[in-house]
């Protein structure tokens, strides 16, 4: 029996803010606020236990039918972290940061931030964080076929595609907080053999014990790939 027990590359889909919010009474963009916190905290730590990879679902191609106010708020978050991510990431130890999902729709101001922090990181050799901005999963697998399509290519293979998208192909584990359990179109070609762990805490209220638990399970879960 393969059991693959090393955990590489996971996926933490950052849900459950708005109705943190509600349950206090606030605006859901304090909601965001918390959970931008969170994810500082949660990608220093992936860092800390020495993940290859961990991908961040922040902002997905549908969220922009969100209320202005709301969509904004969440650039504006982006916009604070993108302004100190170099010297949070740097204080953290060598991670480094990626993003990934559509340019096109996002200001040209936070595109500048986003290039100079991919640049700023590039030389770091410990884990790679990904924050997913204006992404989508299916999106995603379209751009690499569109990719392979233009470099004259004919007939697709798996490699091709997994050899083109934004993240490493295979996703180990992925992480959903807030009860629900659904992937949102987050990294569709990634998770085909990916373990699904699920808790009903809310995303500000997830702590680097609810990751820690999140691996243990992982590590004591049989994964087949579909052997025996
Ligand atoms: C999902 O919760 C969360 C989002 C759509 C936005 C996530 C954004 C952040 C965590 C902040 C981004 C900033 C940085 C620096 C990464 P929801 O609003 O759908 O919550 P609900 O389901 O309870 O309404």
């Amino acid at each position: 029996r393969q059991r693959q027990m090393c955990i590489r590359d996971s996926g933490i889909i950052m849900d459950g803010n708005g109705r943190w919010a509600k349950k206090r009474a606030l605006p859901r963009s304090a909601g965001h606020k918390a959970g931008a916190e969170v994810f500082r905290t949660i990608s220093k730590e992936c860092g800390r236990l020495g993940l290859e990879s961990a991908t961040f679902y922040a902002f997905s191609t549908e969220n922009w039918k969100r209320p202005k106010e709301e969509v904004d708020a969440i650039m504006r978050l982006f916009k604070d972290y993108l302004l100190e991510a170099k010297s949070d990431i740097t204080a953290a130890g060598d991670m480094k940061m990626k993003f990934i999902g559509e340019r096109d729709g996002m200001s040209k101001e936070l595109l500048e931030l986003m290039d100079e922090a991919e640049e700023d990181t590039s030389e770091h050799c410990g884990t790679t964080i990904y924050l997913a901005v204006n992404y989508g999963g299916r999106l995603e697998i379209c751009d690499a076929v569109n990719k392979l399509i233009a470099e004259g290519k004919t007939n697709i293979t798996e490699k091709d595609i997994s050899d083109n998208i934004f993240t490493p192909p295979e996703c180990d584990l992925i992480i959903r907080p807030s009860g629900e359990q659904r992937l949102s179109n987050f990294m569709l070609w990634q998770v085909s053999y990916a373990e699904m762990w699920f808790t009903d805490k809310l995303w500000p209220d997830f702590k680097p014990a609810d990751l820690h638990k999140a691996i243990i399970d992982f590590q004591n879960r049989g994964r087949r790939f579909g052997g025996v």
